[in-house]
């Protein structure tokens, strides 16, 4: 199977039937995450991997209720940081040059650049521009996963503040951004797995500038 037919073959699982996936299978998924691009290589963000039936079933009821948080094999939670704060840019540039084996004037001039420039913007402005890279994990997160062939939804629709609260997020510097339930169809109540994939046509979507 290619890249495209997996693609063609995922759709938004809008229910699950319980199975387990295999443990090899998630750590790949899991993998792609840290493998993601992000802009300056910072990686604002973690995940929390829920396995367990009764934190599933506490999050259902602050996730409009959507069944596939409850009914999946693993529940990831993508939350951005609330803040670049100095020690969290400062960390990945001493990893870079550890695992780089020495610093270098021009990894050093856009450190303090980053320094600078995050110093300058609103907390709310670090949160965004954190948001954003967990889309880019998240649309990497469903591309692995598809390359498995294990079901997913990419989920927004939840309480950010409730989740928070519950896995207790804030105190760590975090936000709750989406949600990316895994598992298997449910073949019976999965209404969207049968339906044709709807897309706007390429000549719509990509103009070529030559
Ligand atoms: C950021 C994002 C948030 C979404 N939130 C939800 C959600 O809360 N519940 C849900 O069932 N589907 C959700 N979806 C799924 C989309 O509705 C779905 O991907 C889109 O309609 C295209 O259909 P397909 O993924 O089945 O091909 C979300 C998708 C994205 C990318």
């Amino acid at each position: 199977m290619t890249l495209i037919d997996n693609l063609k073959w995922r759709h938004a699982a809008k229910s699950m039937n319980g199975a387990p996936i295999a443990r090899e299978a998630l750590d790949r998924i899991l993998e792609a995450v840290r493998l993601t691009a992000t802009s300056s290589g910072l990686q604002p963000f973690e995940l929390r991997v829920i396995s367990t039936a009764d934190l599933k079933a506490q999050i259902r009821p602050i996730a409009m209720n959507q069944r596939q948080v409850e009914e999946c094999a693993h529940l990831l939670v993508f939350a951005a940081w609330d803040r670049f704060t100095p020690e969290r840019i400062d960390y990945m540039f001493d990893l870079t040059n550890t695992e780089r084996g020495g610093a270098n004037a021009g990894l050093e001039a856009y450190r303090a650049y980053l320094h600078q420039r995050f110093a300058e913007m609103d907390e709310e402005a670090h949160f965004v521009q954190a948001a954003k890279q967990v889309y880019i994990a998240l649309g990497s997160a469903l591309i692995a996963a598809a390359e498995e062939r294990i079901d997913s939804t990419p989920m927004e629709g939840f309480d950010n503040e409730a989740l928070d609260a519950l896995l207790d997020l804030r105190a760590q510097g975090l936000r709750s951004v989406a949600l990316l339930p895994l598992g298997y169809r449910d073949a019976e109540h999965d209404w969207n797995a049968g339906l044709v994939k709807v897309r706007r046509p390429m000549d719509e979507l990509v103009h070529f500038i030559d």
